[in-house]
């Protein structure tokens, strides 16, 4: 492959990532194109329901997804942990709680993604199994505008872990101690199994791969996941 990639001076590569990727591949991207400078990269940063409908249209080389969907001819492959947290005012009372069950969550107010996320999706069936409702007081469409109205004091939400890394704002945040969380996810590359990769996209996922095993072992340590959460107890 290295030989072959010596003869690519140019091409491009087409990325779509869901909102969480959007931590992670732009770093990966920093050294990928220094190796290869003559490649011309887009990267599209949108919700899962509207990466499964651009591989659905075949509109990218490679996607980034956060949990496998169901029933569609897809190559998956795990590359790094993407746990989720309940995130909190660090002024909220239940801040200092050292056990929250999470029927006790049933009677704050919820800040929630818009319909067509992922992390919905999977506070949705997290709440459901068991047996809950929680009271919904607003949709965004973005962890960002999420991260500064759970600040704010607008309520509380579940957001990925790797949202809360790299930010200041994360001292007006605290992770709150919810039985059953973080919720253990991984990052999927994928794309469709009758897919011809081109050279640029296996150098991309062959670069990833090798990088995130690297860049995996220290890449969350930054994020202020409470004690219990230890990325090896599978
Ligand atoms: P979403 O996915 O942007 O569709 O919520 C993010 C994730 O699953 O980490």
């Amino acid at each position: 492959l290295v030989s072959d990639m010596k003869g690519v001076k140019a091409g491009k590569l087409r990325l779509a990532v869901i909102t969480t990727a959007k931590y992670f591949v732009p770093r990966l991207l920093g050294p990928f194109c220094l190796r290869y400078p003559g490649i011309d990269v887009s990267l599209k940063v949108t919700n899962r329901e509207r990466v499964l409908q651009r591989m659905a249209d075949n509109e990218d080389d490679l996607y980034v997804l956060g949990q496998p969907p169901e029933g569609l001819e897809v190559v998956f492959e795990p590359f790094l942990e993407n746990p989720l947290v309940v995130v909190a005012s660090s002024s909220h009372p239940l801040a200092a709680e050292k056990i929250i069950s999470p029927q006790r969550l049933v009677e704050e107010q919820f800040l929630m993604r818009e319909p067509g996320s992922g992390i919905r999706l999977a506070t949705e069936q997290f709440f459901a199994e068991r047996a809950l409702k929680l009271k919904v007081r607003m949709e965004l469409g973005s962890n960002e505008a999420i991260k500064h109205a759970v600040a704010g004091g607008l309520g509380i939400a579940v957001l990925s872990a790797h949202t809360l890394a790299l930010d200041h704002s994360s001292d007006e945040l605290a992770i709150l101690k919810v039985e059953g969380f973080p919720i253990r996810r991984h990052w999927y590359l994928a794309y469709p199994k009758d897919k011809r990769l081109s050279v640029i996209a296996q150098a991309f996922l062959d670069f990833l791969r090798e990088e995130s095993k690297l860049l995996g072992e220290h890449y969350l340590r930054g994020i202020p996941v409470f004690p219990g959460f230890s990325q090896d107890d599978q």
